[in-house]
């Protein structure tokens, strides 16, 4: 049986002997206004998140909402967790509830957050008890498929065992599909969903990349979708955006951008989003140039050599102004991801 929500879960119950064997079929009748205190502690014990866990659990909510924009992602993540919350209590309450798939695609451009919300989510995860670890292990193409018979199934299963316990995120996963039938990215597919069947309480599966590859990368799989019922879509930032995150970006580190660097980050930031909308890194490029600015600024401060406190944080708009020789690698999607966090 399969049932739709708004945001696409899809899930399916487990087959009947599973489900009478816990009791599914004949829930035992509980009132909840009429358990004892003593009963509903007992039923909730070893479920309910500890305080520790809910402070945790908060913290992670508030990292989330600390992003700029992305209010879509952000409801859609916090409707999973209140659902996945909701599922393991009714679990205990012995209601129906289904198996819960939290495989999940990620659509959207370089540097949209998409790899930044996974390693919360995991974390959020892992604070409700559905992941056991919760960490992030991202791969791509290379990590996964081999070169020769036998060595991509052996590079999956090294990839999925890192990943154990985790989320495996897989950065532009069309390129599985590249070679077509004879590739080794078609075993590699095959391989991992075998992985999501075995371990579908350990792991959890997200694919990420591009809008229109990935929709592509779908159609021609069809298998796939209905294996990954959640899909979150990253839009691209606006220039407002794109500047606040400069602004958290540079007060996370504790560096204040003058005037002139706001006002050619500003015009920057306009200019890239008109000519160079194909290779844009939204928030990467801001975090890209925010970086080279600070070692810019520890040139300039070294060998002016009288520096105060507020000169150790002010970033001028020299530090951010292109130079001509050096020039490379700012939309950096040619970085190796080992780079790219
Ligand atoms: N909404 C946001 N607010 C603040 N920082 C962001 C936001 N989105 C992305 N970033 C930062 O931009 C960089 C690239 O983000 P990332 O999650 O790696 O993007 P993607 O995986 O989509 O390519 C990271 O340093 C991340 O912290
Ligand atoms: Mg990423």
């Amino acid at each position: 049986m399969k049932q739709k929500t708004r945001f696409s879960l899809t899930f399916r119950f487990e087959n009947n002997r599973l489900k009478q064997s816990r009791g599914f079929l004949t829930p035992e009748p509980i009132n909840d206004h009429k358990a004892t205190k003593k009963q509903l502690s007992k039923q909730d014990s070893g479920f309910s998140p500890e305080t520790k866990d809910k402070d945790r659990l908060q913290e992670l909510t508030a990292e989330l909402d600390s992003m700029i924009g992305l209010a879509k992602v952000k409801e859609l993540v916090k409707e999973i967790m209140a659902y996945v919350e909701i599922c393991r209590r009714r679990q205990r309450y012995q209601l129906k509830s289904e198996n819960l798939v939290l495989h999940m695609i990620f659509k959207g451009n370089p540097g949209t957050g998409k790899t930044t919300v996974a390693r919360i989510l995991g974390k959020m995860l892992a604070e409700l008890k559905v992941l056991p670890k919760g960490h992030l292990l991202e791969v791509e193409r290379a990590d996964l498929v081999g070169e020769f018979i036998g060595h991509t199934a052996q590079k999956c299963r090294e990839q999925i065992k890192k990943a154990m316990g985790g989320i495996l995120f897989i950065d532009e996963a069309y390129s599985l599909a590249r070679g077509g039938e004879k590739d080794f990215g078609k075993e590699a597919i095959d391989t991992l969903v075998k992985a999501m069947e075995d371990h579908k309480n350990e792991i959890i599966i997200i694919l990420a990349g591009y809008e229109q590859e990935m929709e592509k990368f779908l159609r021609t799989n069809p298998g796939l979708r209905s294996r990954f019922p959640i899909h979150l879509h990253f839009p691209d930032y606006t220039k407002e955006e794109l500047l606040e995150i400069a602004a958290l970006m540079v007060r996370e580190r504790q560096y204040k951008l003058s005037l002139g660097a706001k006002e050619y980050l500003r015009t920057y930031l306009q200019a890239q989003l008109e000519t160079n909308r194909t290779n844009f890194s939204n928030a990467r490029l801001v975090r890209n140039l925010i970086e080279r600015a600070i070692r810019r600024q520890a040139l300039r401060l070294v060998q002016q050599q009288i520096y105060s406190r507020n000169d150790l944080m002010l970033l001028l708009r020299e530090d951010f102004e292109e130079k001509e020789i050096e020039e490379t690698g700012l939309t950096d999607n040619v970085l190796p991801l080992s780079l790219r966090q």
